[in-house]
């Protein structure tokens, strides 16, 4: 497990890509290290086979998913953000079994939903249910959004909430 180099840490699952390109601009614009929430086998045979059905069915059962060992020790992160799409109104499984695992370790989270149309609220509040604990930001980020281009003013502003949780050190730092 590496070392935490920054401040912050964005990690992810993105199933079709959408979630993954956003939580990378956000990576970048906070200087943040990055790490996407992989499943066991994703890439094998196994893995192809899984269809939107089952993944909807893991969703909303609440499932476990298989996950491969997180990369980064997130309890060295001052904020660690968790991105996920949105499955039948719920949060991926993938990242609500990460949120199990690792959200105990999180010093302040903050939870970020790509999402078709709706669902978001009660993922966002399973994804708090499931790391123990209340995010410090939320930002949510629909395919209308993404149409009209408003999806960037509210990753800027979410970005923004998230730097503030450490004033005292951007002012030392001078990057603010
Ligand atoms: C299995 C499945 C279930 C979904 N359920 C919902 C839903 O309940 N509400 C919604 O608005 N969008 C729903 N969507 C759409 C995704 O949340 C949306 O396309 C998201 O941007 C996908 O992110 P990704 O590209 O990172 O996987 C669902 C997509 C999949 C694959």
């Amino acid at each position: 497990m590496s070392e935490a180099s920054n401040a912050f840490l964005v990690v992810y699952f993105s199933r079709s890509g959408r979630t993954r390109r956003i939580a990378e601009m956000l990576a970048s614009e906070l200087g943040a290290d990055v790490e996407p929430i992989c499943e066991r086998n994703s890439g094998g045979a196994q893995g192809r086979k899984r269809g939107y059905v089952r993944s909807l069915l893991d969703a909303w059962f609440e499932r476990p998913a298989d996950l491969l060992p997180a990369l980064h020790d997130v309890s060295r992160y001052d904020v660690v953000v968790v991105a996920s799409a949105v499955w039948a109104s719920h949060a991926s499984a993938p990242a609500v079994t990460w949120l199990k695992e690792h959200g105990g370790r999180i010093p302040r989270l903050a939870l970020f939903c790509c999402v078709r149309r709706r669902g978001h609220k009660q993922a966002l509040k399973q994804m708090m249910h499931a790391a123990g604990k209340p995010a410090v930001a939320c930002c949510v980020v629909t395919d209308r959004d993404v149409r009209t281009r408003v999806d960037g003013v509210k990753r800027q502003a979410f970005a923004r909430k998230i730097r503030h949780q450490l004033p005292d050190r951007f002012e030392k730092e001078g990057t603010m």
